[in-house]
């Protein structure tokens, strides 16, 4: 069966690491968590049976919400068919500024607000996602003359795999998202990066700072010592090496493409951090 792949671009994507991180798996779990899902690198990767996954990204969260019905999912392809055929910068803009009446942007159908998100991710700059602090989406045009929204049938790929298995869908915060988690069960955390130099990071409108991080390492050790299978990447900073200093710490270098900077594009050391032995890092 074709394995489905992420639908969007997505800043701190992991399909570049995907063969690192898939030696850090475990062998085996029962139901598969992923609280920062994004662009579902992993998930789709792995395409478990039973999940749960949850973004704080409301818009993000009803694509994946609109790709498990059939019927909208059909009216969001007619939406997206309707965006490819016009694109340009101006009507880029056009569906870009639907946010800053909030009036009529919330009486906006879920399937027209998903296809709205594909097209944006495929037509702004860089696929990057970024609102302000009216989360207003406020990336600018990518300047390609064509887009395509659909990836040779990926979308019917991501669909049928969404329908096909048992996966919640669910957009809180990832500490609730976990709170279910029992004995067993493997939980994958790829968290906003930590950074040694800035402090703030800019996903959506609040930002996910040390604090954060900080409160992201207790959930990370109640769930393991609940029997949990944990993982967690992030950057290789000072902070991550202190909150996760009794568990494996394995530092792998990583290729970043998603940067506003490209002076700044290239190898940074990203850290992947487990609970668990694992059989396969020496093979
Ligand atoms: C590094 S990205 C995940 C990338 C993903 N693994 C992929 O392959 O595309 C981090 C994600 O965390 C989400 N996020 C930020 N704060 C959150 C919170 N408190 N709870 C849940 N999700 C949050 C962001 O919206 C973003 O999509």
């Amino acid at each position: 069966m074709i394995k489905a792949k992420p639908f969007v671009k997505w800043v701190g994507g992991k399909r570049q690491i995907i063969d690192k991180l898939l030696q850090y798996v475990p062998d085996e779990f029962n139901t598969y968590y992923e609280p920062f899902v994004g662009g579902g690198a992993l998930l789709f990767e792995l395409s478990p049976k039973k999940a749960v996954i949850n973004d704080s990204n409301e818009e993000l969260i009803n694509v994946y919400k609109v790709l498990c019905d059939e019927d909208k999912f059909k009216k969001m392809c007619n939406v997206l068919n309707n965006y490819e055929a016009n694109h340009s910068e101006d009507f880029f803009y056009e569906i870009r500024n639907k946010d800053r009446n909030k009036a009529s942007f919330n009486r906006l159908s879920d399937y027209t607000r998903a296809g709205r998100t594909i097209y944006l991710n495929k037509a702004c700059f860089n696929g990057l996602y970024r609102v302000n602090s009216k989360n207003e989406f406020n990336v600018p045009f990518g300047k390609k003359l064509k887009v395509n929204t659909y990836e040779g049938g990926n979308l019917i790929t991501v669909s049928n795999y969404l329908t096909m298995n048992d996966i919640k869908i669910l957009s809180v915060d990832f500490e609730e998202a976990v709170k279910d988690a029992k004995k067993g069960d493997f939980i994958y955390f790829d968290p906003p990066y930590d950074s040694d130099t800035s402090t703030f990071n800019s996903y959506t409108e609040d930002g996910f700072g040390k604090e954060q991080q900080k409160r992201l390492a207790k959930v990370y050790k109640e769930l393991s010592d609940k029997g949990c299978y944990v993982m967690l990447s992030n950057h290789n900073t000072v902070l991550i090496n202190e909150l996760y200093k009794d568990y494996n710490i394995y530092i792998i270098e990583a290729k970043r493409n998603i940067n506003s900077n490209g002076k700044k594009r290239g190898k940074v050391e990203e850290v992947i951090i487990t609970n668990y032995e694992n059989s396969k890092e020496f093979s």
